[in-house]
């Protein structure tokens, strides 16, 4: 038996295995329409920059000292981590500067950053997602929903530019901080992974046009809180586990982003339902949930509330929070007619 296997990893289903050294930069000046100015295209770039410098501090997490609390508290009254710190200046930093970002909505910030002569983009960004995960050494992620401002707008940036619907995203990401670091994005024509080589310091693409499996094998949910869940999302995942249903393996890492790629490349439902004592759940509207839903819907799946689609709801808080299913199309259409017959029961 070989101890080496040189073959790369099979290609998620829809998706190709790219052989070829295609960095990020090359494959978005190739996809970018041809009226673009290369402007979105240069933020995204940003963002990867971010990306590779707070793999290489999370890699080094136990080494620079900065597992651990910062001893602050975020906007959410939630410890903040050396490493949320650290990330969320990384991202600000990077996207502050080129004069292309107006205004960037963050997680740890109460309010949007304003950028003096900044450009038309405004960016929301979970800088650093399942932060209580990094003590122990378990994937994290940054998140990230990218809009433009109204054609028609000018002046001063208001509530407008901000609290807007998902479905007005021009691109969404994230960038996954696990056994290697790999960059998924859309900018609505697709969800295309690259993986960052650390040899060369380059994110090159691993698989373009991904998209859900046809057969699931995956739903993650915090089962320990499941006596605080509604009735609908209750019976949703007592139908799971039926004998007669097919069948799928439960897997909860408790970083979403993670929980959402795992997901996306073998099909399932991440879920965090509303409890009681939380009634919006856990997961942030602008920077967690719809960035995650345009993904899913650019892959064929589905996000959702457990009524609405995710990417419909307007939100009135920069930090509002919301019940989130994501994933598989099918199966978040179930849990949405579970949901529907419990209300009418
Ligand atoms: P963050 O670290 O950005 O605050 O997000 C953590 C979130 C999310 O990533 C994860 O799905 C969820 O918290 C896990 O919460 P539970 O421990 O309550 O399951
Ligand atoms: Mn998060
Ligand atoms: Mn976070």
């Amino acid at each position: 038996m070989a101890l080496f296997d040189p073959d790369p990893p099979a290609p998620p289903v829809g998706a190709r295995a790219v052989a070829e050294l295609v960095t990020i930069e090359t494959f978005l000046l190739a996809r970018q329409p041809a009226e673009a100015t290369g402007v979105l295209t240069s933020l995204l770039d940003d963002i990867a920059l971010a990306g590779k410098l707070i793999a290489n501090r999370t890699r080094r997490a136990g080494l620079t000292e900065m597992l651990g609390a910062s001893g602050e508290i975020n906007p959410q009254g939630e410890e903040q981590k050396q490493l949320d710190v650290y990330a969320d200046d990384v991202m600000t930093a990077m996207l502050a500067r080129g004069g292309r970002v107006c205004a960037i909505v963050s997680e740890e910030r109460p309010e949007p950053t304003i950028i003096a002569d900044g450009g038309r983009y405004v960016v929301v960004h979970d800088p650093l997602d399942g932060s209580s995960n990094i003590d122990s050494n378990v994937s994290v992620g940054t998140i990230f929903g990218v809009f433009e401002r109204d054609g028609d707008a000018s002046g001063d940036l208001q509530d407008r530019d901000w609290l807007r619907p998902g479905r007005d995203l021009v691109a969404a990401g994230y960038i996954l901080y696990g056994t290697s670091t790999m960059m998924v994005y859309s900018t609505g024509d697709g969800v295309h992974a690259f993986t960052l080589d650390p040899e060369v310091g380059e994110f090159l693409l691993t698989w373009d046009d991904m998209r859900f499996p046809e057969t699931p094998a995956y739903y993650s949910f915090n089962h320990a809180s499941s006596p605080l869940w509604d009735l609908g999302v209750g019976s949703f995942v007592q139908w799971l586990n039926r004998p007669d249903t097919p069948r799928l393996s439960q897997r909860y890492i408790g970083s979403a982003v993670a929980d959402f790629h795992r997901n996306l490349l073998h099909g399932g439902i991440f879920g965090y339902p509303a409890e009681t004592g939380l009634p919006a759940g856990k997961l942030r509207l602008l920077y967690e949930a719809a960035p995650l839903a345009y993904l899913a819907e650019q892959a064929g799946g589905l996000g959702s509330d457990g009524r609405r689609r995710l990417l419909d709801i307007e939100p009135d808080d920069l930090h509002q929070r919301t019940p989130v299913f994501v994933g598989d199309r099918a199966l978040v259409t179930r849990l949405q007619e579970m949901v529907e017959q419990s209300s009418v029961t």
